[in-house]
C-alpha cells in the first residue's frame, strides 16, 4: 500500500462524528424507491454492503413533494419515509459506518410525469434549463417551471428544516444539502436561472441568500455539526451558467457558510484549481472533495497534499461494495454497469460481487 493512500485510512472528526477513515460514498440517485417516496426494500442492504467507507452520503432525497424531479426518488418528510430510512440508517450503523441523507430539491429539473402530484416544477424564475430528462414516457424536454413567490421561497426553507428533523428522527447522522449540479439551490446561485427582483435575486449576496438560509435553518434545527452542503462551482450541468462572477460568488458563499460552523463542505470539482484552493483556505471545517472520474491510482492524493480532508467516490463505490478492502489489498475493481444505474431491482444494485473471504486476509 502506498504512503499516499495510507492517510485515507486514518480516522477523522467531522462535525459531531469521528469517522474511521476518510473515504466517502458520493451521493447517487438510484430511482428504486416506492411510489410514495419510501426507500425501497433493498436500500438497507445496498447501503450496508458499502459501509466500509467512513461516511455514506445517500442518494438525493426530496424534502417535500415539490422537490421531486426524477422517477422513484425517495423523500424524507412523512412518517412512512422516516420508518423506511430508519431501516437504512440502522443497517449502516450495525456495519460500522455513518450516514448523511442528501437533501435534494430538484427545482426546475422536474417533470410532471415523474411526480405523484404531476404539478409544474418550481424554481427561482420561470426559465427552462433547455435540457431533456428521462420520464416514465421516455426522454422529454424539461418544461418551463413556475417561479416561487417570496413567501413560497421562505416556505421552501421551512420545508428543508422540517425534512432535516425527519432525517434525524430516521436515525441519520446528519444532512447534506444538495447545492450542486443545477438543482434548486444552485438555480438560485446562477444568474442565468435566477432573474428575481426580490431579496433572493440580483446581487451575489441576494443569490446566495437561499443557500445560506437553508443551511442556517437546518443548523438551528439539528445542529451545525450535523449539517453539511455540497457545491459544484462552475458546473454547467442542467443548464447552469454562473458567468464570470462565479468564482466571486463562491468565495462569498463559502466564507458565509463557514461562519455557521457546519460539519463539512463537499465540493464536486470541475476545473478551477485556483478557486478550489481559495475555498480550502476560506472554509474552516472539514472538506470533502469529489473529482469526477478520478482514477484509482490517484485515490488519496488530495488528502495527502492537504487539499482535502476526505475524498468521495461515486461509481467506484456503487460497483464495489467492498471498495475499502479492494484498496487495501490492491484487488481489482468491478466495472460499474451504467444500464442499471437508475431504476430496476437487485441487478446492478445489491448484486455486485464482493471479494471472497480469503482475499481479505
Ligand atoms: C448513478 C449516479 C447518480 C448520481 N446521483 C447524484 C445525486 O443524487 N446527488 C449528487 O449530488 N450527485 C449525484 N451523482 C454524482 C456523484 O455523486 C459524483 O459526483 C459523480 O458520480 C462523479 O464521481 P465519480 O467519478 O467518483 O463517480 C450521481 C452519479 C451517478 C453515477
Amino acid at each position: 500500500m502506498s504512503i499516499t493512500i495510507k492517510q485515507s485510512f486514518t480516522p477523522i472528526r467531522v462535525g459531531r462524528h469521528t469517522l474511521p477513515n476518510r473515504l466517502v460514498m458520493a451521493p447517487m440517485t438510484r430511482s428504486r424507491a416506492e411510489f410514495d417516496g419510501t426507500p425501497g426494500d433493498l436500500a438497507a442492504e445496498y447501503y450496508a454492503q458499502r459501509a466500509s467507507v467512513g461516511l455514506i452520503v445517500t442518494e438525493g432525497t426530496q424534502p417535500s413533494d415539490d422537490g421531486q424531479g426524477y422517477l422513484a426518488t425517495p423523500g424524507i418528510y412523512t412518517s412512512k419515509h422516516i420508518a423506511g430510512w430508519k431501516k437504512v440508517t440502522e443497517a449502516v450503523h450495525d456495519n460500522g459506518s455513518h450516514i448523511f441523507i442528501q437533501m435534494m430539491h430538484a427545482g426546475r429539473m422536474s417533470h410532471p410525469d415523474n411526480t405523484v402530484h404531476h404539478r409544474q416544477g418550481v424554481a427561482p424564475s420561470a426559465i427552462a434549463p433547455g435540457t431533456q430528462t428521462f420520464t416514465a414516457t421516455g426522454l422529454r424536454d424539461v418544461p418551463t417551471p413556475r417561479a416561487l413567490t417570496t413567501e413560497e421561497v421562505r416556505q421552501t426553507v421551512a420545508d428543508f428544516r422540517f425534512a432535516a428533523r425527519a432525517a434525524i428522527l430516521a436515525g441519520a447522522d446528519g444532512v447534506e444539502i444538495h447545492g450542486a449540479n443545477g438543482y434548486l439551490v444552485q438555480q438560485f446561485l446562477a444568474s442565468n436561472a435566477n432573474t428575481r427582483r426580490d431579496e433572493y435575486g440580483g446581487s451575489i449576496e441576494n443569490r446566495a441568500r437561499f443557500a445560506i438560509e437553508v443551511a442556517a435553518a437546518i443548523a438551528e434545527e439539528i445542529g451545525a455539526d450535523r449539517t453539511a452542503i455540497r457545491l459544484s462551482p462552475g458546473s454547467a450541468l442542467n443548464g447552469i451558467d454562473e458567468g464570470v462572477e462565479g468564482p466571486a460568488l463562491y468565495r462569498y458563499l463559502v466564507a458565509e457558510l463557514s461562519k455557521l460552523g457546519l460539519a463539512y463542505v463537499h465540493i464536486m470539482h470541475s476545473g478551477n484549481e485556483q478557486l478550489l484552493g481559495d475555498i480550502r483556505k476560506l472554509w474552516k471545517q472539514a472538506l470533502i472533495l469529489n473529482r469526477p472520474g478520478r482514477p484509482r491510482d490517484q485515490i488519496g492524493s488530495d488528502i495527502a497534499s492537504g487539499l482535502a480532508d476526505l475524498e468521495a467516490y461515486g461509481a467506484m463505490v456503487l460497483a464495489n461494495p467492498d471498495f475499502v478492502a479492494r484498496l487495501k489489498t490492491g484487488a481489482p475493481m468491478n466495472e460499474a454497469d451504467r444500464g442499471s444505474f437508475f431504476g430496476g431491482t437487485a441487478q446492478g444494485y445489491t448484486d455486485y460481487p464482493a471479494l471472497n473471504a480469503v482475499s481479505f486476509a
